[in-house]
């Protein structure tokens, strides 16, 4: 289906002309849009201790960077020019956030990392840089002009407390308005300018980095591996130094080490629970007065149910992840439980939701999902 949002281009040709290949400018994108939120939220949300949030002001060609959370006086002290808030995780808070990162399903959703909002006054902005991952910057209210650059000098400014490119040259230039849409591959240089006061919200995508995949991976495998039998040596000659490490030791500890192995099952579960971790930072909050098993189903049936905008719900072949834990599925819940996955919401009761609710259940007493429609 060819879509607004991708200025009438369908995911799979977009996904194939541009994603990871080249930027792409699409002119009102969201029509109507202005913002998930307003400045007054923004600033709130940046005086929370579990949110991350970042200030960047330019003063006399000088970066400064501070980071929240940030105390009312301090926003209301900013001057009137070059300075920028940036809130990280919005769609965690903001319905209408989550609803926008939605709405770019034609990616899976493991690869979706969040939503940043950022306010800006007249001047403000983060600088010529580059990011590592995939992004798409929408435009809330008010207008900002971005410039790009598929350079690849990534010569940066040392002494700036943010990474600067000092050698930015753009080879292109577009003010953004309300609703417009700017995607940028990985690694492609730009700059963005508020031409006024404005907002802009980055859809912004993970993509894992083969050390700390490597890593995360040893760990894993580290709380389960078994190999059997002891260190041996039946044909222990007398040592000509007794603290020398000799040869043949290293050798029959090379030998034990070599039947480390792992199975693909090992990578698929290892793949669900690490892509199925939230960030951090991230706390649930557990229904303060849950309903009973019984009452929670009756809810469910009569109203459905709606997961916890910071769950991460993944499944591949009979196991589901739910916030890095692994469960089966029973099979007769399994339509309704990857129908929860893809939508992130059950409307109503079926046959299948009822074998799904021990789980659910266990859910929804954790804070992973709530009873009832979205909020
Ligand atoms: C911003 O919204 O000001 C920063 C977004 C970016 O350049 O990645
Ligand atoms: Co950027």
């Amino acid at each position: 289906m060819k879509l607004d949002l991708l200025g009438g281009l369908t995911p799979r040709a977009f996904l194939a002309r541009y994603w990871q290949k080249q930027p792409l400018l699409v002119r009102g994108a969201v029509r109507g849009f202005r913002g998930a939120a307003s400045r007054h939220a923004l600033f709130s949300l940046s005086q929370r201790d579990d949110v991350e949030s970042r200030l960047v002001a330019r003063k006399r060609g000088r970066w400064s960077l501070r980071h929240g959370p940030f105390e009312r006086r301090d926003l209301a002290a900013m001057p009137r020019r070059d300075w920028t808030l940036l809130v990280q995780g919005v769609n965690e808070f903001i319905p209408e956030a989550d609803a926008l990162m939605r709405r770019f399903a034609f990616v899976p959703y493991a690869r979706l990392d969040d939503v940043m909002a950022s306010y800006a006054v007249p001047g403000g902005g983060v600088g010529p840089h580059f990011d590592s991952y995939d992004v798409f910057l929408l435009q809330g209210f008010g207008r900002r002009r971005w410039r790009v650059s598929a350079q690849t000098d990534r010569r940066f400014d040392a002494r700036a407390p943010l990474r600067i490119l000092t050698h930015f040259r753009p080879e292109a230039e577009w003010v953004l308005e309300p609703g417009d849409m700017l995607y940028l591959p990985p690694g492609y240089a730009h700059d963005g300018v508020a031409l006024d006061e404005c907002t802009t919200w980055s859809i912004g995508f993970r993509a894992a980095d083969a050390t700390e995949l490597a890593r995360e991976f040893l760990n894993f495998l580290a709380d389960r591996i078994e190999l059997s039998g002891t260190y041996a040596d039946p044909g222990l000659a007398p040592p000509r130094h007794p603290a020398a490490i000799d040869d043949t030791m290293i050798d029959r500890i090379a030998a034990m080490l070599d039947r480390i192995a792992w199975r693909r099952t090992d990578i698929e579960r290892f793949v669900g629970e690490y892509l199925s971790e939230p960030k951090a930072r991230v706390v649930f909050d557990p229904p303060r007065r849950p309903l009973g098993p019984g009452r929670f189903a009756a809810a469910v049936r009569r109203h459905g149910l709606t997961l916890d905008a910071r769950t991460l719900l993944l499944f591949r072949g009979p196991w589901i992840y739910a916030n890095g834990e692994r469960h089966a599925m029973p099979r007769a819940a399994r339509s309704a439980l990857v129908a929860l996955c893809d939508r992130r919401r059950l409307e109503a009761a079926s046959a299948s939701v009822a074998a799904g609710l021990p789980l659910l259940y266990s859910w929804y007493r954790a804070g992973y999902l709530h009873a009832g429609p979205p909020p």
